[in-house]
């Protein structure tokens, strides 16, 4: 197991499989780097980048995007992951796709899914996303929840009088198919990024509420020290990062993108490029890029300073405008 010099073991490697979604939500933080890019890797190349992860002790993958569905390949990219053995294999989703691929993406060893949901309200829904589709996601994860996943997850990004009040339904409609709920808080992107200025809930609301009525399980200390709380009989969990030196301190991932470039950190350079070493399938160059990547990792959010917010991206798209 690689630890980085803040004393952080490596444990998780999150995949961008694409840079493409068939969504617009108002405060996409565009992972998938919302443009086209030159260059992408292939399910075999992403095969190849799991195995040494593996080697590296990491043996946790969680695929993304962009919509990682809108993949064509995207059953054969989980199962070239399935090869190396993971632990855990899950991806994320909004969900629009799921009733094509879902079956196909478990019988091929997808573990678990998380599936983004802001809204139960089909206006919201459509204000949120730009897309007037949630019957049609309601009815996919009604279908997902029949299959045999091991966990299915709600992604709900909190959004301070747009969706707040939904939270005791979300936790009510989690409850019914038995799935975790996670209340996601809004990241900033930049100065005068509007959608932050007028959406963004630090969620302490909720914290208190869940203080008062749920109970705290505990904080996963490979997951951001995420807090967990049980309510109703539903798994709430809270991710929280914005100025959050916790959520930095029980980092234990590293992102890689579609064009094969490894990032250290959510936020902020550096990034080393893999490119060359995945295409000549060099294991041992490598795997020294990304224990040299690992070597770079710094937390963002430290206690008494700031974290480094220049690096976030302040474009978003808000109907046709771009800001
Ligand atoms: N803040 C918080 N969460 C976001 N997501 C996308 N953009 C943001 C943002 N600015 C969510 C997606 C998905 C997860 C990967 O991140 O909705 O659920
Ligand atoms: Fe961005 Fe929304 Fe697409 Fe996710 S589903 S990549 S948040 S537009």
């Amino acid at each position: 197991m690689l630890i980085d010099n803040y004393g952080r073991p490596w444990l998780k490697l999150r995949i961008v499989v694409n840079s493409v979604c068939n969504y617009r939500c108002i405060f996409c933080h565009f992972e998938g780097q919302g443009k086209f890019l030159s260059r992408e890797l292939s399910a075999e190349d992403i095969g190849f980048v799991a195995s040494v992860a593996k080697e590296l002790g990491v043996d946790d993958f969680k695929i993304t995007g962009g919509e990682p569905l809108l993949r064509r390949d995207i059953v054969k990219v989980v199962d070239e992951i399935s090869k190396v053995g993971p632990k855990d294999l899950s991806l994320t989703t909004n969900g629009y796709l799921l009733d094509v691929y879902a079956e196909e993406l478990l019988n091929h060893g997808l573990r678990r899914l998380n599936i983004s949901l802001h809204s139960l309200d089909r206006r919201k829904y459509k204000f949120i996303t730009g897309v007037d589709a949630l019957d049609k996601v309601l009815e996919n994860i009604d279908y997902v929840s029949g299959l045999g996943f091991k966990q299915i997850k709600l992604n709900m990004v909190v959004l301070r009088g747009l969706n707040t009040d939904e939270i005791p339904m979300m936790i009510r409609f989690a409850a019914k198919y038995g799935f975790v709920l996670q209340l996601i808080e809004l990241m900033p992107m930049g100065d005068g990024f509007p959608v932050f200025a007028r959406y963004y809930d630090d969620l302490s609301d909720i914290i208190n509420w869940l203080n008062k009525h749920g109970k705290l399980l505990g904080t996963r200390k490979d997951l951001h020290n995420r807090p967990i709380y049980e309510v109703d009989g539903v798994k709430v969990e809270i991710v929280k990062n914005y100025n959050n030196p916790a959520f930095c301190a029980g980092c234990t991932t590293m992102r890689l993108t579609s064009d094969g470039r490894l990032k250290t950190c959510l936020y902020k350079e550096p990034v080393v490029d893999l490119w060359p070493y995945i295409k000549a399938r060099d294991r041992e160059g490598l795997m020294k890029a990304m224990m040299y990547a690992n070597s770079l990792r710094k937390p963002n959010f430290v206690e008494g300073a700031s974290g480094d917010l220049s690096r976030i991206r302040i474009r978003v798209r808000v109907g046709s405008l771009v800001y």
